[in-house]
């Protein structure tokens, strides 16, 4: 089943903003249960726990950043712990708006993606080169850094629950899209270095995801790619009925 995630960042920042989002979003996931979509939404940390309540049985609720310990001094940060025992599913790790406004780099991914594995989590690990570097052709370079820096200890074993997003930082935010044959390509080269880090057919365990402006119009194009396995939708994600559109399409592949 493809996976539609929907990354709301920082936004719902009043009540009745979150109020009407959460209504309209759970009409719309209401229609679109027999898409044969997995959605998972992953609002800010503060709103988590009344997704929970609120779209139960319509879509698994993510988190989008999580400490790498799971209990103690560390002032402003969410226990992995909490997350999965208050019924959490996944959490993403390494979003690249971390990486620029906080300074977030592959070591420190390293940590957070080990612990949220072991205590259960499913990690939604991002990915993805500059512009500079796509110009430069270096992507197949900085994607397998970004990949064994991160993973190179990840037991074998926890695979079935990490997925990588592909997401090229000049995509993000930007209605750019890298063609359907740079995203197969990127995708290809992240099958390699799983397989590389982790041993032959790997890749096949590890789910990968495109994220970087789609939406209802583009989201054919990005279906289309062999062995895609879902989207990473930012804006889009908070327009309820775009998203569903979004659904509807990924549906038919
Ligand atoms: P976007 O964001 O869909 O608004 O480009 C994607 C992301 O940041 O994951």
């Amino acid at each position: 089943m493809k996976k539609l995630v929907g990354n709301l960042k920082m936004n719902l920042i009043t009540p009745r903003e979150r109020e009407s989002y959460v209504n309209a979003m759970r009409n719309e996931l209401r229609k679109g249960l027999h898409y044969g979509v997995e959605y998972i939404l992953c609002p800010p940390a503060f709103h988590i726990e009344m997704f929970l309540e609120r779209f139960d049985r319509l879509a698994l609720i993510g988190a989008q950043d999580v400490f790498w310990e799971r209990k103690g001094s560390y002032t402003g940060e969410i226990s992995p712990v909490t997350l999965v025992e208050f019924g959490v599913g996944c959490v993403i790790i390494g979003h690249s708006e971390r990486r620029k406004y906080l300074g977030e780099t592959e070591a420190l991914h390293r940590l957070k993606i080990l612990m949220a594995l072991e205590v259960g989590l499913r990690v939604i690990y991002c990915i993805g080169e500059s512009q500079e570097e796509h110009r430069k052709e270096q992507t197949h370079e900085v994607l397998s850094r970004q990949l064994s820096e991160a993973l190179y200890d990840v037991p074998g074993i926890r695979l079935p629950r990490l997925t990588i997003a592909y997401e090229p930082l000049w995509s993000i935010g930007t209605n750019v899209t890298p063609t359907p044959d740079e995203i197969a390509q990127a995708q290809e080269s992240i099958r390699v270095s799983i397989a590389n880090i982790f041993g032959k057919s790997a890749d096949q365990r590890v789910d990968v995801l495109y994220g970087g402006s789609v939406n209802s119009q583009n989201i054919d194009l990005v279906c289309g790619v062999p062995n895609m396995d879902g989207v990473l939708v930012g804006r889009e994600s908070l327009h309820p009925q775009e998203f569903l559109r979004i659904a509807e399409r990924m549906g038919k592949f």
